[in-house]
């Protein structure tokens, strides 16, 4: 036994079962502005709550709190818990680092669309270090749900629709937060989530039910999750919905024959707030000891509970034998070896100055503003309107609320930012142009509100204001004259960040409000236009794509945001990023992705629909540069292959424009027949590469059995089909570039999965 082991032991051996129902709680700790109602969306009295929770620390009766990011407070409670524990078991503080902490780095969906695995894992080893200079010992982050329905509010928070390259994002947070694994200085424990196809659901509600056939849980769903186990993640949190019926909560299937039987996980599962307690509201479980029970015999270890923890009943449940002991055991061995790992038992207190520097590092705010750079998508650029010549530009108009709107420029999901220090999109660009020429803002029209509020309005600060006596009429037409009068206008349009994210679904794609009709306005004043783009999904731009000269999508693009987008407007760095996901022309197309099946009538897959083209407006890996890339040469190494082969694909990449830029170098594989059908086009490969004008580089892409492997659902385990394989090598989903090779006989595959 190692000294984890026993340490592990000797702690387990001396608990009551109180006690280890104690280390299985994790509570919310609450600090809300005075005056806020959150009974409403909390459930409880946010003055109460606190109370509650010391007095549970007081008796040794959690394990764990999320929601305290002040070092202060983070000591003083972990006073209260080493005190009361008769054991002197510290607290594990977990906190929603999701992109970034004081330092805000663009939202996780623009990460992903940087390609880019290096800047991820650049960007969360930053998060990490200031969670970690706070007290915070782990994140509930990276969420790697796979999302296909834009509708769904919380795809800002993943990587998109494409398993293979969620996959490469997820192994590169979970790096990012995790370093060399958990207990790394500066690093944090990594919570891949929420296990498992909480994307999924249906009408993009969130929240609801989850359908998935074993074709797309095994085949999308479940590889980014996978992928993070390997990389080593230290935790993994429960979904809320039911998953094809069976609440994701209280599946055991999932939680130990997957997670832990199949895959080796040897970490500790978490649920999602209050998802134990739900286990009632799904009609699953009888009351909240049948709950608890339930749960902690599925795998799940830690209840996260706002109040009245459904885990505060185990000592019950193992009376009555209705949870597991050795089940009840296992958990508390995880939750204490995650203690131990973390060197909580040896440094339960946090240093309150040093947290003060670290969080004003000024490099972290450097690696902030490279990532946003890298994240944007060019997805139009007619005339090569931009880059802009800041030179040669008198006047610039910058219309719209967003433009100057700093809590906006952060995106959802972040907290203890500071606002003092954010660059908006206006910012950015006066620092920019300087006293070289004339830069005017327009608010122009009325900021939009939700039909339904959020439940993050409760924070302060997140819900959208109009400067004081705005007159919308006047504002309108004041930003059209304004655009009139000036060399270029620079519109920034697209979803207020209260609008997207958790508990943030929406029926409709369109920009809210009157955005469209100001941007129309401004386009008919005749001055070139320049769309930047503020959203964490993609939006119905069918207008704009057609007669707006260039569109750049920003993302939320954090705390350097706005001199990102300077440096991008005018040409100090090329745009590079690409879309992670399929960008509809409009909601009624969703859920749409390129990695669809063939079937009848192939000829007329863009004509699905007789009342508009059921072709995207912009196809998954799409993304244009101030750069020109022209693919040629592309061959695989050998034609033909065994099951267990591997084929290298090589193409030469040529930048023929006078300029440095980035692009994306994507290989796409089709299965041509099989034991199953096989989508037209799956990513398998990719490289972000930067190239000096004129340079060429020849890119190589080894296709072996894990490109090829998939799950089939007749035979129900993975297979490797022999058969003829189609290489497609480009810029984009549709890359034309294309070669073959075959795979000549079958061997038995490995077998990473078990059958659902
Ligand atoms: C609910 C969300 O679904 C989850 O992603 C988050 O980590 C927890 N709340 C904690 O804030």
């Amino acid at each position: 036994m190692d000294t984890i082991q026993s340490r592990v032991e000797e702690l387990l051996a001396q608990m009551t079962p109180a006690e280890k129902a104690g280390q299985l709680t994790q509570y919310f700790y609450f600090r809300l502005p005075a005056g806020v109602d959150a009974e409403p969306a909390l459930g409880v009295d946010v003055d109460e709550q606190p109370r509650m929770v010391e007095s549970v620390l007081q008796q040794g009766g959690a394990g764990s709190l999320l929601f305290v990011t002040d070092p202060a407070e983070i000591n003083r409670l972990q006073r209260l818990a080493v005190d009361g524990n008769r054991l002197g078991i510290p607290l594990l503080f977990g906190f929603d680092v999701i992109h970034g902490l004081r330092t805000i780095l663009p939202v996780p969906i623009a990460m992903a669309a940087s390609w880019d695995p290096e800047t991820i894992e650049r960007g969360q080893s930053v998060a990490a270090r200031e969670a970690r200079a706070v007290g915070i010992h782990w994140a509930f982050a990276p969420m790697v749900d796979i999302a296909r329905d834009p509708r769904w509010g919380r795809i800002i928070e993943g990587a998109g629709e494409d398993p293979y390259l969620g996959a490469a994002v997820a192994v590169a947070q979970v790096r990012g937060f995790q370093g060399a694994g958990p207990g790394a200085p500066d690093r944090i424990i990594a919570g891949p989530k929420h296990f498992a196809g909480y994307g999924g659901a249906v009408g993009g509600r969130d929240y609801d039910e989850a359908n998935l056939s074993d074709f797309e849980l095994w085949n999308t769903y479940l590889p980014p999750f996978k992928a993070a186990i390997d990389a080593g993640a230290g935790n993994v949190m429960t979904a809320y919905m039911d998953l094809n019926g069976i609440p994701a909560t209280g599946n055991r299937w999932l939680f130990t024959e997957v997670l832990r039987e199949a895959w080796g996980f040897d970490g500790f599962v978490v649920s999602d707030a209050n998802a134990v307690r739900n286990l009632l509201t799904h009609g699953f479980a009888a009351d909240l000891t049948d709950a608890g029970a339930r749960a902690v015999n599925a795998g799940v270890d830690m209840e996260m509970a706002i109040s009245d923890a459904a885990y505060a009943h185990l000592p019950e449940a193992l009376e009555s034998g209705a949870a597991s002991p050795p089940a009840v055991d296992a958990s508390v061995r995880r939750v204490l070896e995650a203690k131990i790992r973390m060197g909580l038992f040896d440094a339960p207190y946090v240093d309150e100055d040093r947290a003060r520097e670290v969080l004003a590092d000024p490099a972290h705010r450097d690696v902030a503003r490279i990532a946003a750079e890298r994240s944007a998508v060019l997805l139009r650029n007619e005339g090569d309107l931009l880059p802009l010549d800041a030179g040669s530009l008198r006047s610039i108009a910058v219309i719209g609320p967003l433009a100057a709107a700093k809590r906006d420029t952060l995106g959802p999901w972040v907290f203890d930012f500071d606002l003092d220090e954010t660059v908006t999109v206006l910012d950015g660009i006066r620092a920019k142009v300087g006293e070289r020429g004339r830069v005017d803002h327009a608010h122009g029209i009325r900021v939009t509100q939700r039909v339904y509020p959020s439940m993050f309005d409760m924070f302060g600060g997140n819900r959208p204001e109009d400067p004081d006596g705005f007159d919308e009429e006047a504002g309108f037409r004041q930003a059209v004259e304004l655009a009139r009068g000036a060399d270029v206008a620079v519109v920034v349009a697209g979803e207020w960040q209260n609008m997207i994210g958790e508990a943030a679904s929406r029926s409709s794609l369109e920009l809210p409000g009157r955005q469209l009709e100001l941007l129309r306005a401004v386009v008919a004043t005749g001055t070139p236009v320049v769309l930047l783009v503020m959203n964490g999904r993609p939006l119905d731009l069918r207008w704009p794509a057609e007669h707006v000269p260039a569109i750049l999508d920003i993302w939320y693009p954090g705390t350097r945001g706005g001199d990102a987008v300077a440096n991008l407007l005018f040409g100090a760095v090329s745009p590079g990023g690409k879309l992670p996901f399929t960008w509809p022309r409009t909601v009624g197309q969703v859920p749409m992705v390129y990695a669809h099946t063939r079937s009848h009538e192939p000829e007329n897959q863009g004509r699905r629909y007789w009342d508009e083209a059921s072709t995207p407006l912009f196809p998954f890996g799409h993304g244009l540069s101030y750069g020109r890339f022209e693919y040629a040469g592309l061959t695989v190494d050998q034609t033909a292959v065994a099951a267990d082969g591997t084929v290298t694909a090589s193409v030469e990449v040529t930048n023929t424009a006078d300029r440095e830029a980035d692009e994306v170098v994507q290989l796409y594989l089709h299965q041509r027949y099989g034991s199953s059908s096989r989508p037209v086009r799956e990513l398998k490969g990719f490289r972000r590469i930067t190239l000096a004008a004129g340079e060429s580089r020849t890119v190589r892409f080894p296709i072996g059995p894990d490109e090829r492997r998939y799950w089939n659902t007749a035979v129900r385990d993975w297979v490797a089909d022999p058969s003829t394989f189609d290489v497609w090598v480009g810029g984009d989903s549709t890359a034309q570039l294309s070669t073959t090779f075959e795979v000549t006989e079958t061997r038995p595959s490995s077998r990473p999965g078990t059958e659902p």
